[in-house]
């Protein structure tokens, strides 16, 4: 993009809007994208926010979903049942964008979407689901939570199949998204809020 095009671009809310699907798919497919691994944050029981970075899985721009794969017996998991809020950050520095998302979420164990996620999933990705006790807990030693027999070398179908059940996908459903474009001739930030009763985004600029 020479500068009159990315001159042309960040002062266009319709391709910012566009960008920021694109960078997010491209994120999906390219696992040395910063967006592949992207800061996800809920709400404890507490009012609490809590983050952590999740691997982004999937990206559907149509039902602006995105998926990330999560053990069920976690502590983002019981606070989406709270009420299901998320908010999701990245930040590109080679597009020079801020992302900051946000919607609701809810965990799915079993149906289409998770069977097909788990099929997918690498049989390394797999054995993580086979942590006992369950992430989170405490425990007097250091430990990976597998059971020495299966650390250390590559899990075959048997070994996985008994995580299946500790494995859920979060389906993240964005209605709101927060660009910041960083220029040097000086920043740019719009806002995207989905618009339930128009099924369209709503767009408008920020003061950076
Ligand atoms: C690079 C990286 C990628 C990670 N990917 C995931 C992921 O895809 N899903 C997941 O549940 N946790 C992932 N984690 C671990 C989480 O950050 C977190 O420690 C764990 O899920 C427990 O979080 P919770 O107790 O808040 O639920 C990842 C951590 C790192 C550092």
């Amino acid at each position: 993009m020479t500068f009159s095009q990315e001159e042309f671009y960040f002062n266009n809310l319709d391709l910012s809007l566009e960008k920021s699907w694109e960078l997010l798919t491209s994120g999906k497919k390219d696992r040395h994208s910063p967006l592949h691994t992207l800061a996800v944050g809920t709400v404890t029981a507490d009012g609490t926010p809590s983050q952590r970075i999740m691997v982004l899985r999937d990206v559907d721009r149509e039902t602006r979903m995105l998926r990330f794969n999560t053990d069920a017996r976690v502590s983002k998991v019981a606070d989406l049942d709270n009420g299901g809020a998320i908010s999701i950050l990245g930040y590109h520095p080679d597009a020079k964008v801020q992302l900051r998302l946000s919607g609701t979420a809810r965990i799915e164990r079993e149906g289409a979407i998770a069977e097909e996620a788990w099929e997918q999933a690498s049989p390394y990705g797999k054995r993580c689901y086979l942590a006992d006790p369950p992430p989170g807990s405490p425990v007097d030693a250091p430990t990976s939570g597998l059971d020495p027999a299966i650390e250390g070398q590559k899990p075959d179908a048997k070994q996985t199949a008994p995580a299946r059940i500790n494995f859920a996908v979060l389906l993240a459903e964005i209605n709101r998204i927060e660009w910041l474009y960083l220029a040097h001739t000086g920043h740019r930030r719009a806002l995207f809020f989905w618009n339930e009763k128009t099924d369209q985004w709503d767009s408008g600029w920020l003061v950076p």
